[in-house]
């Protein structure tokens, strides 16, 4: 095989090895086997010194022109393999403008907050501020004060979480925060205390916890005439329609004389909520709290005078109102924090 002949195979072989490298490490390999210190390409021109003088430029020439080939071949080579490292590079960082942003979830009130915040504003119209007290308490301020006396059965009405080895309870109502209120203040004393209570039940319709708003108010000359119209008021605001209906039945709780439960009534014939109270066309009622005029023996307990002061006070589920409110008919889907659920409510 004559020199040409030899430079054409060994530039087809460097062909197909470039083109088969498909990184720029596997491209500098195949390089080295062609014009490499051991390259087919560096061999020759090594081989040169044995040629005759005459015949050495043209060999060299040839040489030189064929490694001069290869190095293009090569050097187009790496242009292609880095261009499309760098598009494989560019496509794996794209940004596609076309979807759709990330939403930042914007958070909303608990719908029992929402409808706690709702009753202070109502009763704040009538006159009434807000009172806190603690979700922990002692036997008596949650019984004693509210005479409800150790071993009166009406205790086991609300048997409750103690705290081991004390004296002290889960807040059953927030009656207590009445009795504090009014050690600390004089009358008139007109107040609702909401929050958190604990009882030892657990239902569709009943939770460990759930929350009350509780009502008191301590003037001369309250009677259960003002607390009807007070909770009718309130709750016409509330629902925002004036046909509310509400019905005292006589009922028993030591810290009132005389006590009711109050029921609330829809009006025939017409429900948009599943928990309404419409059955077969008749009005239902539903209870949603306990009520009556403070036993004067409560109001003695916090230095008040009977004889000159009385009050009534009421005690409503804030729960139950907002599954009125919203139509819910399972208390449980209230605390299960499932966002499917609580997000229709922003
Ligand atoms: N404290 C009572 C309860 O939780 C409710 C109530 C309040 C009843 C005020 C009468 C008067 O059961």
């Amino acid at each position: 095989m004559d020199l040409m002949e030899q430079l054409e195979k060994i530039f087809s072989e460097a062909q197909e090895a470039v083109a088969s490298t498909g990184s720029v490490a596997e491209l500098e390999q195949a390089k080295a086997r062609f014009l490499g210190k051991a390259g087919s390409l560096t061999e020759l021109l090594k081989g040169l010194g044995k040629l005759s003088a005459q015949e050495r430029p043209r060999a060299g020439a040839a040489i030189n022109q064929a490694k001069s080939r290869v190095e293009a071949l090569v050097q187009s080579r790496r242009d292609a393999i880095v261009a499309r490292e760098l598009d494989a590079k560019l496509a794996g960082e794209a940004i596609d403008v076309t979807l759709p942003g990330r939403r930042q979830g914007a958070g909303g009130l608990h719908p029992i907050a929402r409808v706690q915040e709702r009753v202070e504003k109502l009763f704040a119209t009538m006159g009434f501020s807000v009172a806190d007290g603690p979700e922990i308490e002692n036997d008596f301020y949650n019984f004693t004060a509210l005479r409800v006396f150790p071993n009166h059965p009406s205790r086991s009405m609300q048997d409750t979480f103690y705290v081991a080895g004390s004296e002290l309870v889960l807040r059953t109502h927030t009656s207590p925060v009445q009795i504090r209120y009014m050690e600390a203040h004089e009358p008139p004393v007109r107040i609702i205390c909401p929050g958190r209570v604990y009882r030892v039940d657990h239902d569709a319709t009943h939770s460990p916890m759930f929350h009350q708003v509780e009502g008191l108010w301590v003037d001369e000359g309250i009677s259960l005439a003002d607390l009807k119209g007070t909770l009718a008021q309130f709750l016409r605001a509330f629902f925002e329609r004036d046909d509310i209906a509400i019905r005292f039945r006589p009922s028993y709780f030591p810290f009132v004389e005389p006590g009711v439960e109050v029921d609330m009534a829809w009006p025939r014939n017409e429900s948009t909520k599943p928990d309404s109270p419409r059955e077969g066309g008749e009005t239902r009622y539903l209870e949603i709290g306990g009520a009556g005029v403070v036993h004067p023996d409560v109001l003695r307990n916090v230095k008040i005078d009977p004889g000159k002061y009385s009050g009534f006070a009421f005690g409503i589920g804030l729960d139950r109102l907002a599954m009125l409110k919203y139509g819910v008919d399972d208390l449980r889907l209230f605390f299960e924090n499932d966002l499917k659920f609580l997000g229709q409510f922003r």
